[in-house]
């Protein structure tokens, strides 16, 4: 099978397409035919060779030379304990190796809803667990509330739009001229225009911010927060030693004493938390935003447009 490979750090040219042999399913797993696949920040950093991510994977160079982990696809094969699902069906979730023809599944694999393609199936898993999380478990969003989120319009901060309102919240989002009707066709009640308008200096005050950019010091986001505010922290620039931890640090450090509470987390992949994603989905209540599709052999490209840090929405692989 066809699957994209890496034997050193560097620039996005350092991805291979290269033969690799075939998976076969053990009793307790599925075979996947993958259709569709998306680029997300954290396959960057293992690719660049993020100080970070080299003390896990790989000090001079990747241990495992795989990549990707969202999916989407065609059930090929079952193993022989599998009786919730059958050749043919078509699902979604995420498993590590993802960019390639197949992978084997055990955990993290539903039913992909019909009202989806396989390219939004296959652009949910990291972005919109860490959206959820975000909201729900770091920001403790409660019906009503005032939620900003800065960083709207790329894969993470699409979902996040989305999620929030479908917990009931009020939403104004952050973003660049050219995605504010993007964002307001997504649901967001208020939209700010980056670009023209500073929301850190125009009164208002929130109960839960979501920084998914990091474009923004503590001392200015303070301005806009109530005192008992959520302030989560998903991500931030892209420093070449430690990444956006260099952001978390520094906000870490400047929210010493404040009454608003600050948090940094790692999505982590859940069943019930995909359950609530499906039913989302399968509502439309949230539909995946995909700004475009490249075929496997372009993924080099696929990763390029990730690194410029603009993308609009998901940036999807399509395989097959
Ligand atoms: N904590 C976790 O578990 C977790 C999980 C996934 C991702 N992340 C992190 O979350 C961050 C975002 O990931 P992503 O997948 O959403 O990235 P992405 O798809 O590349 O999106 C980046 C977005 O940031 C926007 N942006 C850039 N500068 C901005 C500014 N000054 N103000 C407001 N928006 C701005 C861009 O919109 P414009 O083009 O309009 O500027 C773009 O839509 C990354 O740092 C990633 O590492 C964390």
């Amino acid at each position: 099978m066809k699957s994209v490979t890496y034997s050193k750090y560097g620039a996005p040219e350092v991805l291979e397409i290269q033969e690799t042999e075939k998976p076969t399913p053990k009793d307790d797993e599925v075979l996947v035919q993958i259709r569709a696949t998306s680029v997300n920040p954290a396959e960057w950093y293992a690719m660049t060779g993020l100080f970070l991510a080299r003390l896990g994977g790989g000090l001079l160079k990747p241990k495992d030379s795989r990549l990707g982990v969202d999916y989407a696809g065609v059930v090929e094969a079952v193993g022989k304990d599998i009786t919730q699902f059958k050749v043919g069906d078509e699902v979604y979730g995420a498993r590590s190796g993802a960019f390639a023809e197949y992978v084997c599944v055990k955990n993290h694999i539903y039913l992909k809803p019909t009202n989806i393609t396989f390219e939004q199936a296959g652009s949910v898993a990291v972005a919109a667990m860490t959206a959820l999380q975000a909201l729900r478990d770091y920001g403790n969003l409660q019906a009503g509330q005032k939620v900003l989120i800065n960083g709207a319009s790329g894969g993470v901060g699409t979902f996040t739009v989305q999620i929030a309102k479908a917990l009931g919240a009020e939403v104004t989002a952050v973003c660049s001229s050219q995605n504010v009707e993007l964002i307001r066709a997504l649901g967001a009640d208020h939209v700010i225009d980056y670009t023209k308008e500073d929301f850190t200096r125009n009164g208002k005050r929130y109960d839960v911010f979501i920084d998914i950019v990091g474009s923004r010091s503590w001392r200015e986001c303070k301005r806009v927060l109530n005192p008992n505010a959520h302030f989560v922290i998903v991500g931030g620039k892209k420093g070449k030693v430690i990444g956006p931890l260099s952001h978390v640090i520094n906000i870490r450090l400047a929210a010493l004493g404040s009454s608003q509470k600050v948090a940094f987390f790692v999505a982590s992949f859940k069943r019930e938390d995909f359950l609530l994603l499906n039913d989302m989905l399968k509502s439309g209540q949230v539909k995946p935003v995909v700004e475009k599709s490249y075929p496997l052999e372009k993924i080099s490209d696929a990763m390029r447009h990730l690194g410029t840090g603009h993308a609009k929405g998901k940036i999807v692989v399509t395989i097959g």
